[in-house]
């Protein structure tokens, strides 16, 4: 996979102080399920809004003034220049601070940072979308940029799993892509309602039943750890090499800038190397904590 190049984003951080953050306000917030929050927010200052840019995979540090920051990825494409989102499951003190703000708050942003999906590896390939839970943030934010730029991609299967139905995050987009005919959206959950009337299982189980095939393909995978360990080895079962699989990794962490070592696994660090990596860059790291 491409190392990307992330010189040309120095622009967009603050040259004096990297820490500082650039002001944004909270425009819409979107109940996914009950600990998981979407927030749509723009930058105050009109040149930034413009100007910013990103790419799928990226993530920024957020702060709720007075409390704290946290790491978020960038959940919205590119594409859809109108606002920036993130996705944010409620675990701490910052998530239950933003938690307790509305529309119209301001919180602060630095980045973007990090690497992102390799677009131009990508390119003229079958894609498989694996997620589990708020796993499908990051996801979105490529699915969406592959969907705006159909013609430069081949077929798409997405398979998309949470415990029950009330957990499953970003329905309308499920819905879209349900909706899309060049989309094969497979949608499932570890324990259905009395409404559920899709599938039942666990994504890796799902995933070799739809069994996406191997060729000229890539499969970008993103859940929680239980879930990541599972899906490697029924990815490789259905003849995906480690190079054909993509992950973004989650590991806590401070500066988000490389500074800090607080991120590091093996001699790698998440916030400066990845989060995007493939899974042959990292299975002997991965292999004991996931
Ligand atoms: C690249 C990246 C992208 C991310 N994207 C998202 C996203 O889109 N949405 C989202 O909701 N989250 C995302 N996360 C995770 C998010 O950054 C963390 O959940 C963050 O800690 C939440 O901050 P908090 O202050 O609310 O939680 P904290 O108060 O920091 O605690 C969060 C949880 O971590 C545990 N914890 C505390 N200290 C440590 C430690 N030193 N080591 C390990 N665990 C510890 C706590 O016990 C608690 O369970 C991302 C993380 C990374 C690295
Ligand atoms: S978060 Fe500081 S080095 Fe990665």
């Amino acid at each position: 996979m491409p190392v990307t190049d992330i010189s040309h984003r120095k622009k967009f951080l603050n040259q004096d102080n990297v820490y500082l953050p650039h002001i944004a306000v909270i425009e819409k917030i979107i109940e996914e399920t009950p600990a998981v929050r979407t927030y749509h927010f723009n930058f105050k200052d009109e040149k930034l809004r413009e100007e910013f840019t990103f790419e799928p995979g990226q993530f920024g540090e957020c702060s709720v003034f007075g409390v704290g920051e946290a790491t978020f990825c960038i959940s919205s494409s590119p594409t859809r220049r109108d606002h920036l989102e993130f996705a944010v499951q409620r675990v701490g003190k910052v998530t239950n601070a933003l938690d307790r703000l509305g529309v119209g708050a301001e919180i602060g942003f630095r980045g973007p940072y990090g690497n992102s999906f390799p677009l131009d590896f990508l390119q003229g390939k079958n894609l498989v979308f694996v997620a589990g839970g708020i796993g499908l943030a990051p996801l979105r934010s490529l699915i969406w940029n592959v969907i705006d730029n159909r013609d430069k991609y081949q077929k798409i299967d997405i398979v998309y799993g949470a415990r029950t139905p009330t957990d499953l995050c970003f329905k309308y987009d499920l819905d879209a892509w349900g909706a899309d005919k060049t989309v094969n959206m497979v949608t499932t959950v570890d324990r259905g309602d009395e409404n559920w009337k899709g599938k039942v299982g666990l994504v890796p189980v799902i995933l070799e039943k739809v069994a996406p095939s191997a060729s000229n393909a890539v499969a970008i995978v993103c859940g929680p750890p239980i879930m990541i360990r599972f899906t490697f080895p029924a990815l490789e079962r259905l003849g995906f090499t480690p190079e054909q699989m993509i992950t973004t990794l989650e590991k806590r962490m401070k500066c988000g800038i490389g500074k800090c070592g607080r991120c590091n696994i093996g001699n790698l660090y998440v916030c400066r190397d990845g989060p995007v990596f493939s899974y042959a860059q990292i299975k002997d790291f991965v292999s004991s904590e996931y």
